[in-house]
């Protein structure tokens, strides 16, 4: 098939791993003891020390007013209970002043008959009852046939830092507990809610969210998502939002990368990549999910996440309950810049399983560009050769090591070494490649299997499927139903084994299709779609236990790109591979689009053959405004470009923190057509910057490169500027203020298509 075949295609240099430091480690912790003290005052109004209006976090409940308040970071966060009982939206943004006067909520108008007030009245998390027609959070089906659902509330505690509210249905024991989290970094909130039915008889949820966010009325709000397909991810959409419903979804059995779980809005035509009002909000799922943004007659806008609601179906027995995914949902006044700032922080100090010390990613060698399925192990020495000699810190076997396989038509599920391959098994070249000081890493497909398998011929009745029916293959393969507890364990135990035996640093964890005919025939028809919660939460079962057990092991997501990137695969893998298209100038956008959402660092992006008559300076500048790794045959390379490839990756190691902790600035989009490409990365103690810059084709070659104004910079110290590459205008200065460099800007001679350019500011001194 064409397109695996043209772009489907370290033991660490722990020295070059610095650990972060997370200055609000400490902060955390008195969150948790403010929250405590404020809980404890509560009733007495609102439970605020004085003097602690700069406290980092707190979580506040007036019990005068009946509203909750929950502040940390930049962002107040508060919500009431009405003369209703509901729980109803009040505020979101830009923190407040501590004396600001919240008002108790009271329930909104409808505008007529039409239009009850349940609809307008904006609601943290509303059941399908009454007369609601916006999308509910929760739909049940009750074996007497009822369905109607009115959650009022019920009662709260304020626990370490979270604020934990119950919600009870009016007549009928029905609960549903909503937890808020707020990260005190970066105001980010996490909310979930837990439903669990206390009555004597099985239920259906048919709907189940994890959250409502809600804006005031306004016409001017602007929408931002990310769609995309294989080898074209991370599109960046952008529209007006109009009365009606815009529907984000995965109805794939995992995240896709048709649409990713990931919004933003803007507020006013004011708002630019760093100013303006900004919601942003991302779900951490891995299954089927959906976002629905919804603005009424009365221009109020509401956004509601969780599962997707298609062919969702979980029974409740008495006495059990259904966990929602969490959405994470966030506020910058600095715009859809400083949304993706807070969203990157996060994820790297507060959501990766390394955080807050998270190693940085090694420089990397992937063998599948190289050698596709012709693997073996003399092939794989002298490609590990090479890459240790231009400075590779991890060097990863792809695809076809194990079982039978030649190409895609066989072997997957049957995770033993190949034997003429590696007739050794994998040991010699795992030696080898750590005498030539990398860790090794291996690539798996664990939740799939060829019906030309072992695996398959066993077990046939493993996979998704419907009795008698057709099993639709893609790329030759099922996906195995990992909701079974018996499919569970055998993967566990095949990684496990693996893991164990051989001295492995990291996996390449991939998932090459999506789902269909999502049958699971083992169980009682009315449980069968619980596969879509189940599967994914064996899937994150088996990551979390994988890595207790082996707490050295780093695992990245892929799955044949970037369709499996969300902020639940994220908060259990360390790194993520963005998109099978390698290609230099097209990964300009890919990467941008990425980062609207998620950290440079957090992505993997090398540096091949695809697109060659750019050169190999351009393609690793590219490469390295991520996570630098090198996909090439390396056999192929001259010396001439080992050479060139040595000096850029030692380049790349001056700026890793930078690049891949640091704080980034978009200065110049490559998108919609645009002729340049600018990104600025910024250490997080301001004592270094580095700027990219692109320039795709100039027809006519005198025009000059727009004028890069780097951000972010402190403005008294002295940067001293060092071209990494590329050349800098003649007559730039050496060193200046981070005011001047900021307000005079810096010129690049960037002239002929295809050129590329880098430099630093460095403070001086440092
Ligand atoms: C899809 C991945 O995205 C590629 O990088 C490669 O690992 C292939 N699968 C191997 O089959």
């Amino acid at each position: 098939m064409f397109f695996f075949k043209r772009a489907f295609c370290a033991r660490s240099n722990r020295s070059s791993q610095s650990r972060l430091r997370n200055p609000h480690k400490c902060a955390m912790h008195s969150v948790s003891f403010f929250a405590a003290v404020l809980s404890l005052l509560s009733p007495l109004g609102w439970s605020q020390p004085a003097g602690a209006q700069s406290a980092p976090a707190a979580i506040r409940y007036d019990s005068s007013t009946r509203v909750f308040r929950i502040d940390a970071a930049d962002v107040t966060y508060a919500f009431g209970i009405n003369e209703k009982e509901e729980l109803q939206s009040l505020y979101w943004g830009k923190r407040l002043a501590i004396n600001d006067p919240l008002q108790a909520a009271h329930r909104r108008k409808g505008g007529s008959s039409f239009d009850p007030d349940v609809n307008v009245t904006p609601q943290e998390m509303v059941g399908w009852g009454g007369g609601l027609y916006v999308e509910p959070d929760v739909k049940i089906t009750f074996p007497d046939g009822n369905r109607d659902l009115v959650l009022h509330y019920l009662d709260h505690t304020i626990e370490a830092n979270a604020l934990i509210v119950r919600m009870k249905d009016i007549q009928r024991d029905v609960f549903v507990t909503l937890r808020y989290e707020m990260n005190t970094d970066t105001g980010i909130l996490a909310r979930t809610a837990r439903i669990e039915n206390k009555t004597q008889t099985p239920l259906t949820v048919e709907e189940a969210e994890a959250a409502t966010w809600n804006l005031p009325a306004s016409r001017d709000y602007q929408l931002s998502y990310l769609t995309g397909r294989w080898a074209g991810e991370w599109a960046l959409q952008h529209q007006a939002i109009n009365p009606g419903k815009t529907i984000l979804e995965s109805r794939r059995g995992s995240t896709g990368d048709e649409s990713n779980p990931w919004f933003a809005i803007e507020r006013g035509n004011h708002s630019d990549e760093d100013n303006g009002d900004v919601w942003f909000g991302a779900l951490g799922w891995s299954g089927s999910w959906q976002i629905a943004i919804e603005k009424n007659y009365a221009e109020q806008v509401r956004v509601t996440g969780g599962f997707t609601p298609f062919d969702f179906s979980y029974r409740l027995a008495a006495g059990e309950s259904l966990q929602t995914p969490t959405f994470y949902g966030g506020y910058s006044h600095d715009g859809i810049g400083g949304a993706s700032r807070l969203l990157h922080r996060f994820e790297l100090n507060a959501l990766v399983p390394q955080a807050p010390h998270r190693r940085l990613r090694p420089v990397l060698y992937n063998s599948w560009e190289a050698t596709e399925f012709n693997v073996d192990e003399a092939g794989q020495e002298a490609l590990a050769e090479k890459a240790a000699s231009i400075g590779v810190e991890r060097f990863v076997m792809d695809d076809g090591w194990f079982g039978q396989r030649k190409d895609d038509h066989a072997g997957l599920g049957d995770w033993y070494v190949n034997p003429v391959k590696f007739p050794h098994g994998l040991k010699p070249l795992i030696d080898k490649v750590h005498a030539l000081g990398m860790d090794f890493g291996l690539w798996v497909e664990p939740e799939m299997v060829n019906p030309d398998s072992d695996l398959y011929r066993a077990h046939p009745d493993w996979v998704l499927n419907f009795t008698g029916r057709p099993r639709s293959e893609e790329r030759n393969q099922l996906v195995l139903n990992l909701a079974r507890p018996d499919v569970r364990a055998h993967v566990f135990e095949v990684l496990d084994k693996l893991l164990s035996t051989y001295d492995i640093s990291f996996l390449k964890w991939d998932y090459n299709r999506n789902w269909s005919e999502p049958g699971w025939p083992a169980v009682a028809p009315e449980d069968e779609k619980r596969v879509y919660v189940a599967y994914v939460q064996n899937l994150y079962g088996i990551l979390r236990e994988l890595r207790a057990k082996h707490p050295g092991v780093e695992i990245e997501s892929c799955s044949g790109g970037g369709a499996r990137v969300d902020l639940g695969i994220l908060g259990l893998t360390d790194e993520v591979w963005p998109s099978d298209n390698t290609n230099a100038f097209d990964r300009l956008s890919i990467q941008d689009g990425f980062t609207y959402a998620y950290a440079p660092g957090l992505m993997m992006s090398w540096v091949t053959d695809s697109h060659k008559s750019t050169s190999l300076e351009y393609r690793f500048l590219s490469a390295m405004q991520g996570s630098l790794g090198i996909g090439a045959n390396l056999k192929d390379w001259s010396p001439a470009n080992l050479d060139t490839a040595r000096k850029m990756v030692a380049q790349y190691k001056q700026v890793r923190p930078t690049v891949q902790d640091g704080a980034l600035y978009r200065l110049i989009s490559p998108r919609d057509g645009s002729e340049y490409s600018v990104t600025e990365s910024v250490s997080a103690d301001l004592h270094q910057a580095v700027v990219f810059a692109f320039l795709h084709s100039s027809p006519m070659s005198y025009a000059a490169y727009p004028r890069i104004y780097p951000r972010g910079l402190d403005e008294k110290a002295v940067y001293r500027i060092t071209a990494l590459d590329g050349q800098l205008a003649r007559e730039t200065p050496a060193a200046a203020s981070g005011a001047f460099w900021m307000q005079a800007g810096i010129d690049v001679n960037l002239w002929a298509d295809f050129q590329a350019a880098a430099f630093t500011l460095q403070k001086e001194g440092e």
